[in-house]
Formats: structure tokens, C-alpha cells, sequence
């Protein structure tokens, strides 16, 4: 069974939802879920795991990553995550428009200097997660739980 690990930034609780949604869908799917906020993460952690996932609302002036993941986003290149499955979800407000959860495309950036396979796309919800976006949620635990099947 495969090992996940969810590192995620949440300040007012958004994302931390679709990080609790995530980790009872891997749950219920039986993998081993490993769940922790970014300020207390490294992202070298990630290479005891099968499926590594970053959450990440979007902040700032100009659509930026919250600082209290910023340092996990720039160690993570430093790391050699070959053979891992990986997937990025966030929160954030679609009022940004053009900006909307651009957070997730800053992880799936850093992502792909790592080695790591994209599993399934990522998820961008606005706000609170409703039940589309918890669906979608889902969907996407299964999704990347089914790569990691496929080739064990
Ligand atoms: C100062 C500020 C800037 C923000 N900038 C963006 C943004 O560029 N793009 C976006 O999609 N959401 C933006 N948001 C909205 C948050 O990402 C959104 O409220 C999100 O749900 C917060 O997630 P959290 O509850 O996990 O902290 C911004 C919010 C604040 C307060």
C-alpha cells in the first residue's frame, strides 16, 4: 500500500479542509497518510513517501505563495523525488481571476524540477470546499492512488 504525505498552508482553514478531505479519501482508499503544515515540514520528507502532495492557498500582492511555505517551495528542488507520484491542490478566491490558486501552478513548477511524476491535475477550489470540489478532491486521491497501482 502505498505512503502519502499532504504538506499544506492553510490560514483561515480552506485548504486545511481539502487537506483533511485528502486524507480520509487515502484512508478510505488504505494507504498510509502522513499529514503536516508546511512550517513544520521538509520537503526531503517526502522521499519516505510513494505520493507526495502540496496544498497551498494563494496570498500576496500579485498572486504569491504564503511565507509560511515558502522555504519548503525552495528546498524542493533541492530534492530527488524519482519514482514518486506527486499532485498539488489549494484554495483560493476566484475574485483574482487570472490569479486564481496560481499557487498550484507555482508547486507544479517546482514539481517537475524534482523528478517526481505528475499523478493527476490539480485541483483549484474557491474557498471553502463544496461538495464539487470535495468530489473533485476525491477523485483526485483515486486518481493518483490508481498511478501508484499501476505500476506496483
Ligand atoms: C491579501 C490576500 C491576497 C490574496 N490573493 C489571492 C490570489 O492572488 N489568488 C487567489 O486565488 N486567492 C487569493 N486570496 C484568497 C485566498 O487564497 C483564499 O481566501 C483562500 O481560500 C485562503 O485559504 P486558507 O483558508 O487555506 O488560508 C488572497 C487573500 C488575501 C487575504
Amino acid at each position: 500500500m502505498p505512503r502519502v504525505m499532504i504538506v499544506y498552508a492553510s490560514l483561515t482553514g480552506n485548504t486545511q479542509a481539502g487537506a483533511e478531505i485528502l486524507t480520509d479519501a487515502f484512508l478510505e482508499l488504505g494507504a498510509e497518510v502522513e499529514t503536516v503544515q508546511s512550517y513544520v515540514a521538509d520537503p526531503f520528507e517526502y522521499q519516505n513517501a510513494d505520493i507526495v502532495i502540496a496544498g497551498s492557498y494563494t496570498y500576496g500582492i500579485g498572486g504569491e505563495l504564503p511565507d509560511e511555505i515558502l522555504d519548503f517551495y525552495e528546498e524542493l528542488e533541492e530534492v530527488d523525488l524519482t519514482g514518486k507520484i506527486y499532485g498539488v491542490f489549494g484554495s483560493g478566491d476566484v475574485f483574482y481571476e487570472d490569479l486564481f490558486c496560481v499557487a498550484v501552478d507555482y508547486f507544479e513548477q517546482q514539481f517537475e524540477k524534482t523528478g517526481a511524476i505528475k499523478g493527476a491535475d490539480g485541483i483549484k477550489y474557491n474557498l471553502y470546499p463544496d461538495e464539487k470540489a470535495e468530489n473533485d478532491l476525491y477523485a483526485f486521491a483515486k486518481e493518483l492512488f490508481d498511478q501508484y497501482k499501476d505500476k506496483h
